[in-house]
């Protein structure tokens, strides 16, 4: 199976949750290759903190972009059982050819306007992806979420999220948790941080998402 996690936007949640989804497949002995595929790199970083820290279970990384990326992509996945690919969503040409290779599309988007916009513009590149690659399923997952009920940014973020044509809203979201940026920095899924820094509510909810991609698990 072939994952893309990918967003217009920076900072929307594609290198945590695209690492995670990895690390979570890993473990259930799963071979599974993460491909970053943003200019960024931020997940080829991650997985090097990993590998440094000596944390089990390991996974391969390697980085891609440009023209070549839906051929990368179909080769170097042949080898694994599963390929989670992270992908910026402003190199659009990087974007189009792996949307060509995919399974599923997971975007994320956190609730704010701008986030909004560059959703609708990933409804449309979908959409085209779409008319190529018939199979492709597309989900978005509303990340950063506020916990104050007060905030209500989230609700218009969501309304638009659910009215789109070509990505189907989760229902999933993912809340603003200190634990999400702590277990990245220490090369971990956030569902691996040790029994004194646990985040129960960050676990479930990321167990949620690993669930809705893939649904055999
Ligand atoms: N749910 C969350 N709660 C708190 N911080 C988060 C959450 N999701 C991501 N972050 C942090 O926000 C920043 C951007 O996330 P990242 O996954 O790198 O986004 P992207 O890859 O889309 O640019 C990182 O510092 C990350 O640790
Ligand atoms: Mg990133």
């Amino acid at each position: 199976m072939i994952v893309i996690v990918s967003s217009e936007k920076g900072g929307t949640g594609k290198t945590t949750i695209s690492t995670n989804l990895t690390i979570m497949r890993a473990q259930k002995g799963v071979d599974v290759f993460l491909i970053d595929a943003d200019s960024q790199r931020s997940a080829i970083d991650f997985s090097a903190v990993r590998e440094q820290e000596g944390h089990q279970p390991s996974f391969c990384c390697a980085g891609i972009s440009g023209p070549g990326t839906y051929d990368e992509i179909r080769k170097m996945s042949q080898k694994f059982d599963d390929t989670v690919v992270d992908v910026g969503g402003r190199d659009t040409l990087t974007l189009r050819k792996a949307l060509l290779a995919a399974d599923i599309v997971v975007v994320p988007f956190i609730p704010s306007q701008l986030d909004v916009w560059g959703l609708d513009r990933m409804n449309e590149i979908i959409g085209e992806a779409k008319s190529v690659n018939e199979n492709l399923r597309a989900i978005s997952v509303m990340n950063k979420v506020d916990s104050n009920p007060k905030i209500i940014l989230g609700d218009e973020a969501l309304v638009i999220a659910k009215d789109l044509k070509n990505i189907e809203f989760s229902g999933l979201t993912l809340g603003y948790r200190v634990s999400y940026r702590r277990s990245i920095a220490e090369g971990m899924a956030v569902t691996e941080l040790s029994k004194s820094k646990k985040d129960e509510k960050a676990t479930a909810e990321m167990i949620s998402l690993y669930h809705e991609v893939f649904r055999d698990a």
